[in-house]
């Protein structure tokens, strides 16, 4: 199976110039790229970083399923770490998320670093009675994200293991020289990578080893 490559842009280039030549550079790779909300559609991405579970309505700032839906988008990150720890959300926002996602017929991507964060929404989705195979999860290790000190193989393998889902990513410090052995050894099926994502040439090595 061809892994699935998910480049996570975070907060990031500062101008819409930076965001088209970086989209230009790794577009082909066939990686799903997320760049902020404002540059999505100027680039025609097919991935968004977060969502609001209503459709419409009164929620100032907020971009929902339905929008992202209706842009073309297919892949919606969701429970990142990062905003776990800035935004406040919980498991129970996180699930009403991927709710909001799945009804609309997107694939969210939902982050976890433990198992019990992925138990809490799928027993939710069970519980709207939704099909839970356009799921994709990404085990995202606290200690590794953005800090250059990727998970042991060891470990990641053993994390893998113990996820019982057809589809899980792994990330956190992934680059060109270790994206392979997620993979290959570790068992899984992708990897989302967020700094290396901004750097067209180490991505394009990321995907071409992974
Ligand atoms: P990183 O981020 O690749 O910079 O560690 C991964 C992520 O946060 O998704």
């Amino acid at each position: 199976m061809k892994s699935l490559i998910v480049a996570n842009w975070k907060m990031n280039p500062a101008t819409l110039q930076e965001a088209k030549v970086l989209f230009d550079q790794t577009k082909n790779t066939g990686a799903v790229i997320c760049p902020p909300y404002i540059y999505i559609m100027a680039l025609g991405a097919n991935g968004a970083q977060d969502l609001f579970w209503e459709d419409a309505g009164p929620y100032t700032g907020e971009v929902s399923a339905l929008m992202l839906k209706n842009l073309g988008v297919e892949y919606v990150i969701l429970g990142h770490s990062e905003r776990r720890k800035y935004q406040k959300e919980t498991n129970e926002i996180i699930a009403k998320k991927i709710i909001a996602a799945l009804k609309n017929g997107l694939k969210p991507i939902l982050c976890i670093d433990k198992i019990s964060q992925l138990n809490f929404v799928v027993k939710e989705i069970e519980n709207c009675k939704l099909e839970i195979k356009n799921l994709v999860v990404a085990y995202e290790p606290l200690f590794a994200i953005g800090t250059g000190k990727p998970c042991s193989i060891e470990k990641a393998k053993k994390m893998r293991d113990s996820i019982k889902h057809p589809v899980v990513l792994y990330g956190g410090s992934v680059n060109s020289q270790n994206a392979a052995d997620y993979i290959n050894q570790a068992g899984f099926q992708g990897l989302l990578v967020g700094g290396a994502s901004l750097k067209a040439q180490e991505f394009i090595a990321i995907v071409k080893n992974a």
